[in-house]
C-alpha cells in the first residue's frame, strides 16, 4: 500500500520507517526542510507538499502535534493539515483513507477533521470516497520505533466498517491485538492511558516517599507492584477485577492511612 506521512516527527517518523520495513511504499511529508532533508538523506522518499504526498496515495497518516496552548489544546496545525489533505483530493476519483495519529480530544475526529477535510475536498458530506479513522500511538519517545513495531494493542477508531478494515490490513503483519471501535471510543482511549500514566506516577511518587520515610526499599517495592497489583496486571479487562465494595480493597485503604497518619504523628513510638 502508498502510505502519506504528514508531519514526520517523533511519531510521524517512527511510523512511517515501521510501515517501511513491514514492506510498504512510505513518502514523507514535514513543513521542517531540515527534518525533510535529513529523510532524504537517509534514503527515505519526501514530498514537496501535503498534496505532492497524498495524491499518489492510498491512506494519509496524520501525525500532527498538538501542544498546549495557554492550557488548552491547539488544534490548528492539526486542521491546517487536513484542509491541504482535503485540497490534495479535490480531484481524487478513487477511495483515500485518512488516519489521525495525533492525540485529540473525544469529538474533534468527528466534530472537525471529517468536515474540515470533506469540505476542503469539495466532496458532499455522505461521500464514500473518503474513510477517516483515528489511531492513537502508544509509544515512547525513546524507544519509537521498537514501540511501533510492538505495540502492547492497536486502536482503531473508525468513521465506518471500510474505514476500519482499510486500516486494519496496513496493520496486519503486526501481531498486537486490534481494538476496532467508534472515533470517540478510540479518543478517549489514548486520553485515558495518558491519564492512568500519569496517576500511576504520581502514586508511585508517593509509595516512592512513603518508603524512604519508612526505611523500605522503593525499588524493590517499585519492581514487586506490577507483578503483584490486582488491576495493573490486566488492564484490557472489560470487567475491573477490583470490586470497591469488595472487603479488601477500603479495609486496605482504611488501614493503611490511619497506620501512616499515626506514624507520622509519632503514636508508633519512632
Ligand atoms: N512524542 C510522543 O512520545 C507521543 C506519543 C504518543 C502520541 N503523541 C502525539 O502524537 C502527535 C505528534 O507528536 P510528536 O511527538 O510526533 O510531535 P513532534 O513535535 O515530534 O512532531 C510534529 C511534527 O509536525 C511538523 N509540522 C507542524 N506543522 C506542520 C504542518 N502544517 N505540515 C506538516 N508538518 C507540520 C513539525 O515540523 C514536526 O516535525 C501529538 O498529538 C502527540 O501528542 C506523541
Amino acid at each position: 500500500m502508498r502510505i502519506a506521512i504528514i508531519a514526520a516527527g517523533i511519531v510521524g517518523k517512527a511510523t512511517g520507517v515501521g510501515l517501511e520495513k513491514k514492506g510498504n511504499d512510505v513518502v514523507f511529508y514535514d513543513i521542517d526542510t531540515m527534518k525533510l532533508a535529513q529523510l532524504a538523506h537517509e534514503g527515505r522518499e519526501i514530498a514537496s507538499s501535503v498534496g505532492d504526498a497524498v495524491e499518489q496515495s492510498d491512506v494519509s497518516m496524520i501525525c500532527a502535534p498538538t501542544p498546549t496552548v495557554n492550557g488548552t489544546i491547539d488544534l490548528r496545525p492539526l486542521l491546517l493539515i487536513c484542509a491541504e489533505v482535503g485540497r490534495a483530493l479535490r480531484d481524487r476519483k478513487s477511495y483515500h483513507l485518512a488516519v489521525v495519529r495525533s492525540t485529540v480530544p473525544p469529538g474533534t475526529t468527528r466534530g472537525l477533521v471529517i468536515p474540515r477535510i470533506k469540505e476542503s475536498a469539495e466532496l458532499p458530506s455522505d461521500s464514500d470516497k473518503l474513510g477517516v479513522c483515528h489511531n492513537p500511538e502508544f509509544l515512547r519517545e525513546k524507544f519509537a520505533l521498537d514501540d511501533f513495531l510492538e505495540p502492547r494493542a492497536i486502536v482503531i477508531g473508525e468513521s465506518d466498517a471500510k474505514a476500519g478494515t482499510v486500516l486494519g490490513s496496513v496493520y496486519s503483519s503486526l501481531k498486537s491485538p486490534i481494538i476496532r471501535c467508534s472515533l470517540e471510543t478510540s479518543e478517549m482511549i489514548k486520553y485515558s492511558a495518558n491519564l492512568f500514566n500519569t496517576t500511576k506516577i504520581s502514586f508511585f511518587n508517593e509509595i516512592h516517599n512513603a518508603c524512604k520515610v519508612l526505611g523500605a526499599e522503593p525499588e524493590t517495592v517499585s519492581r514487586a507492584m506490577p507483578l503483584l497489583a490486582l488491576g495493573l496486571r490486566d488492564d484490557l479487562k472489560s470487567q475491573p477485577d477490583y470490586d470497591p465494595k469488595g472487603a479488601r480493597g477500603p479495609r486496605a485503604h482504611s488501614q493503611w492511612l490511619r497506620f501512616f497518619r499515626s506514624y507520622h504523628s509519632g503514636l508508633l513510638g519512632r
